[in-house]
């Protein structure tokens, strides 16, 4: 995904879609005097941290990213509250790419046998450790770095995160496709939570028009399904043919998106008691007779089109579908054909104002960290 102006635009006009859909609520779980701590994790530009660090002003809001947003812009929010920010990759389960490089380095250098075998195997265990929080890292030296050294010891990387103190809540958001491996997030969201503290997961799926009036309950839909109507059974033909190569990219990239990973068992399986899911439906465009669900759905309408060129511009021209690796003009041209698809669909419903109509499926899942787990 990228992280220029338009799309922290786009995750500024979505964390108002989020907020409206909890009736202008924050979360699912209960924060009160207690909770001291409060982690964002992906934070991006931060709307949820920073509003959580005004309406929570005596807790501590830490808001981790791996990307360099423009904070300021979203601290001067009006009463937006001081959050502390952190760097760091999270995903230290991701490809292990490093592996790559440090063959390559000890190539360069010259440095083959023994020791080149002992690194491999080293650095194969699944605990690659790409980052980890609050502990510095000596970085894996890039391409045409002649400096490298093979016989001075490199700091042992520990597996997984290492924040200086735990949280009482972490709050997950509009994370679909970023993790390889959500078993192992959700495990460290757990050893970072004292004893007693809440995690919320929260996302959203997409479900086009037609979809809704199939035998299949809303957010479980199948590829499949999608694969086997013809286009022409769809209103919003391209936005199809978006998604279903979106999906496709996203499997071949090895980070699926989809909100599977906010199914309860998933919180279970770390160890999480008092799982509860909280689910929202939210207009997508005009259509509602009633005023504030109009005013959501164009909100959301508008972060459905943008959302669609950062999506697929770098899955379609790495990952690409089954048709092949796309080219940038290619989704360019989908997209805008997508979008104009999505203006005419909204063009209609909003002359029409129904009651009943397309919506998005918003999901909260909660948990909570036993209070006699031990820290
Ligand atoms: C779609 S944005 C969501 C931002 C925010 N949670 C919200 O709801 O507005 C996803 C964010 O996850 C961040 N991200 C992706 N992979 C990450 C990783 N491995 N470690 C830390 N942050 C990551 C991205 O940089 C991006 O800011």
């Amino acid at each position: 995904m990228p992280c220029d102006q338009a799309e922290q635009d786009r995750l500024a006009i979505q964390h108002q879609v989020f907020v409206s859909a909890l009736k202008g609520k924050l979360t699912t779980t209960r924060v009160t005097n207690a909770t001291r701590r409060i982690l964002d994790l992906g934070t991006g530009p931060g709307n949820w941290a920073v509003a959580a660090a005004q309406q929570w002003p005596h807790a501590e809001v830490v808001g981790v990213d791996m990307a360099v947003w423009d904070l300021e812009t979203t601290e001067a929010e009006p009463g937006g509250g001081r959050v502390t920010w952190e760097l760091d990759d999270l995903d230290v389960w991701g490809e292990e790419s490093d592996i790559e490089i440090l063959t390559a380095r000890l190539d360069r250098s010259g440095f083959f046998g023994e020791v080149n075998e002992a690194y491999r195997a080293e650095s194969s265990s699944r605990s690659n450790a790409k980052g980890s929080p609050s502990q510095s890292q000596t970085p894996l030296t890039s391409e045409g770095d002649s400096s490298y050294n093979p016989y001075v010891l490199q700091q042992e990387f520990q597996p997984g995160w290492h924040f200086s103190e735990p949280f009482d809540l972490i709050h997950v958001r509009n994370m679909k496709g970023t993790f390889a491996s959500w078993e192992e997030v959700y495990t460290e969201i757990y050893n970072n939570l004292t004893p007693g503290g809440w995690v919320e997961v929260a996302d959203y799926e997409c479900v086009l028009p037609e979809m809704l009036h199939s035998n299949q309950i809303p957010g479980e839909m199948r590829l499949e399904n999608y694969r086997q109507r013809d286009a022409h059974d769809f209103v919003v033909p391209t936005m199809r043919k978006l998604y279903l190569a979106m999906m496709e990219g996203s499997f071949r990239s090895g980070r699926p998106l989809g909100t599977y990973y906010l199914h309860p068992t998933y919180l279970e399986d770390a160890g999480f008691k008092d799982v509860k899911t909280t689910y929202v439906n939210v207009p997508v465009g005009q259509w509602p007779e009633d005023e504030e669900q109009r005013r959501v759905g164009k909100l959301f309408l508008v972060a459905l089109m943008e959302c669609l060129e950062a999506h697929l511009l770098r899955l379609m021209t790495r990952h690409g579908d089954s048709s092949g690796i796309w080219t940038v003009q290619q989704v360019k041209e989908q997209v805008e054909q997508a979008q104009k698809e999505l203006l005419e669909y909204n063009e209609q419903g909003s002359r029409q104002k129904m009651k009943e109509g397309w919506c998005a499926n918003f999901k909260w899942v909660s948990g909570r960290k036993s209070k006699n787990a031990p820290l």
